[in-house]
């Protein structure tokens, strides 16, 4: 029997050992975090030969480089004479010199200068290289994945590309414009559950239920044979009181199970959400712009403003408040409303995000 299911079969929240379990917390880092795709940064931030970008997921810090034969590879962060760190965060190299003892890489993470190494007999050089992880440019995002055997994007996150090609045709040719992260004080579950639903729009995001969306016609569902969640929505129905230019354009966002989401607001601006754990009740998310030509200019400035002060801003309070509301002896969680209808005020993909969180912890089947 599905265990989420009570007596009365309603849906019920996830047990709130999910959110604070130190145990269960170190699953969600090795079993679902070190095993899934993370979004690194945008394609244009390592547009030339030698730029690096650098980040961490966890404890394992990572960069991604664009080698001297334009290609991007993603590397573990280390040097592999005593440990140190590489590189720190983002810019161009001609090499890689480790900041400890000077040795120094090319551009492809081969090793090719260690001090002294030449008085040192069977010393070879050429075996020593700074570990891969694999790497994926997806519809001009990179992403990393720690887990050598997973499948490709494609595979994971089936339908995507095409669909959100269909909404933004020159997705794939925009540039980076801007970025702002914040520690957010919660669990990164409740901050990912709280993005992916919208039965709280109406009650505290009003400038957003009438500045990107149409609340009447706005869904958030499983999409495809992936982990994925599309949000979709006509574009706000009074021009007026929209943050853009909608056109003809309409509402399109895509959340890649656990941890990224690439949206398309109305007039095809491209922006995103990621989600990086810090501590089991504290979170970094980072929410990036893009433009066309990598400048922010007054109209994408003025959404870039309102989606903080605004919907950015709201969220905040509220998985705060949650964060606290889970470690309160009173709280035992609540049936679910998944509305048949699949209105704007469903928590359907809730429940698919609570699925795919006691899969990926190895708790799908197992009893209480
Ligand atoms: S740790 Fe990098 S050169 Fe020694
Ligand atoms: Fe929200």
């Amino acid at each position: 029997m599905n265990k989420s299911l009570d007596t009365n079969g309603l849906t019920i929240g996830l047990d709130v050992k999910y959110f604070k379990d130190t145990e269960i917390y170190n699953r969600v880092k090795t079993n679902i975090y070190f095993k899934t795709w993370q979004m690194a940064c945008h394609s244009s931030q390592v547009k030339n030969p030698g730029d690096f970008f650098s980040f961490s997921i966890f404890d394992q810090d990572i960069f991604v480089l664009r080698g001297a034969d334009n290609k991007l590879r993603a590397f573990y962060n280390v040097c592999q004479h005593r440990g140190h760190k590489l590189v720190d965060g983002q810019g161009s190299k001609r090499s890689i010199v480790c900041p400890y003892h000077a040795w120094t890489y090319d551009l492809e993470g081969q090793l090719k200068r260690a001090p002294n190494s030449d008085k040192v007999k069977g010393f070879d050089i050429s075996s020593i290289c700074v570990p891969q992880i694999r790497l994926e440019e997806f519809l001009g995002f990179v992403f990393v994945n720690m887990d050598k055997d997973a499948a490709t994007m494609d595979k994971c996150y089936p339908g995507v590309k095409q669909a959100a090609l269909e909404l933004c045709p020159d997705i794939e040719s925009k540039q980076f414009a801007h970025m702002h992260n914040i520690a957010e004080g919660c669990n990164w579950l409740i901050a990912v559950e709280n993005y992916n639903e919208c039965y709280h729009c109406k009650m505290v995001h009003r400038e957003f239920a009438k500045g990107v969306i149409d609340p009447e016609s706005y869904r958030i569902a499983p999409f495809g044979e992936g982990k994925v969640l599309r949000h979709t929505s006509k574009a706000p129905k009074n021009n007026d009181k929209a943050w853009m230019n909608v056109g003809d354009t309409s509402y399109g966002s895509f959340f890649l199970w656990p941890s990224a989401s690439i949206q398309i607001y109305p007039g095809g601006i491209v922006n995103t959400y990621h989600w990086r754990p810090l501590a089991v009740d504290d979170t970094r998310v980072y929410r990036g712009w893009y433009s066309d030509d990598g400048e922010v200019d007054e109209s994408l400035q003025k959404v870039i403003d309102l989606d903080r002060d605004t919907t950015f801003a709201e969220d905040l309070e509220l998985i705060k408040n949650v964060q606290r509301g889970i470690n309160s002896i009173g709280y035992t969680p609540g049936p679910l409303i998944i509305d048949p209808d699949g209105s704007i005020d469903s928590e359907l993909s809730i429940a698919a995000l609570h699925t795919w969180m006691r899969e990926g912890v190895g708790e799908l089947h197992e009893n209480h």
